[in-house]
């Protein structure tokens, strides 16, 4: 896979719109990101939507797990209020509403899986068919990325070629050989925890790798100089200050 940007804009750009909705993600282009991250898992009836927590309590106006709610239903939730008058009735955007977001946009974009553990290869699969079906393609291909193993291998089952990272919190000691077990290309860990000698490993190997979430630029530009290909932040703007005097007007906090 191509080098991903050093920035990428994590969840959208979590910490100036309500995160994994549309307007995340356009905050994160109108910033200057070229890359999002975001996060994938199904609702009841078998729809891909972005969503991080396994419930809908933190960052809708509903409550429960997003697994009990048929998409009809997901629909109709706020999923901006929480975060500021401004995103009053953001929906909740389904995978294939993110996608023509990022086509619009020319955003590439790391797709984390978060399947609930009796769906993982339901989860896995519906997602890969929505991606196949109707990714961009002006845009590179998106990379998928979960903190389960057998989302991984249930991805590498579905598709021989999709571009795979690994996610976890600290780095390893077995990380090479999970890599190659899972068919994974890169490495994405926690940022607080790694040393330097962990960094130095991967990156001399020739892995990619990539660490959440890097919102302070001392923690990137310290980060960069360990080998680090990109950071994912909820704050593009803290860390492309020129895009920022671009676009800063155009986005509010
Ligand atoms: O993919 C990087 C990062 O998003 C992983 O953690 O909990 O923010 O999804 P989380
Ligand atoms: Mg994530």
């Amino acid at each position: 896979m191509a080098t991903l940007p050093f920035v990428i804009g994590h969840r959208g750009a979590a910490a100036w719109a309500p995160e994994n909705t549309l307007a995340s993600i356009r905050a994160a282009a109108a910033l200057g990101a070229r890359w999002v991250e975001f996060d994938v898992r199904l609702s009841r009836d078998g729809f891909p939507v972005l969503f991080h927590d396994d419930d809908l309590n933190r960052t809708t106006n509903g409550s429960g797990p997003v697994a009990d709610q048929d998409l009809e239903d997901l629909l109709t939730l706020d999923a901006g209020g929480w975060f500021g008058p401004a995103f009053r009735g953001e929906p909740v955007p389904t995978l294939e509403a993110a996608m023509g977001t990022l086509g619009r946009l020319r955003l590439g974009a790391n797709i984390e899986i978060k399947p609930d553990v009796a769906r993982v290869v339901e989860t896995v699969v519906t997602t890969m068919e929505v991606i196949n079906r109707d990714w961009p393609p002006e845009l590179p291909p998106p990379l998928i990325s979960s903190f389960q193993a057998d989302a991984l291998t249930a991805a590498r089952t579905a598709d021989p070629e999709a571009e795979l990272a690994l996610l976890v919190n600290d780095v390893p000691e077995d990380w090479r050989q999970r890599l190659h077990d899972l068919g994974c290309g890169a490495l994405h860990c926690g940022a607080r925890r790694l040393r330097r000698s962990q960094a130095a490993a991967v990156v001399a190997a020739g892995v990619p790798l990539r660490c959440y979430t890097v919102n302070r630029r001392g923690s990137a530009e310290k980060l960069a100089g360990w080998g680090v290909q990109s950071v994912f932040t909820d704050d593009p703007k803290e860390l492309l200050p020129r895009a920022t005097q671009a676009f800063g007007s155009s986005v509010s906090k």
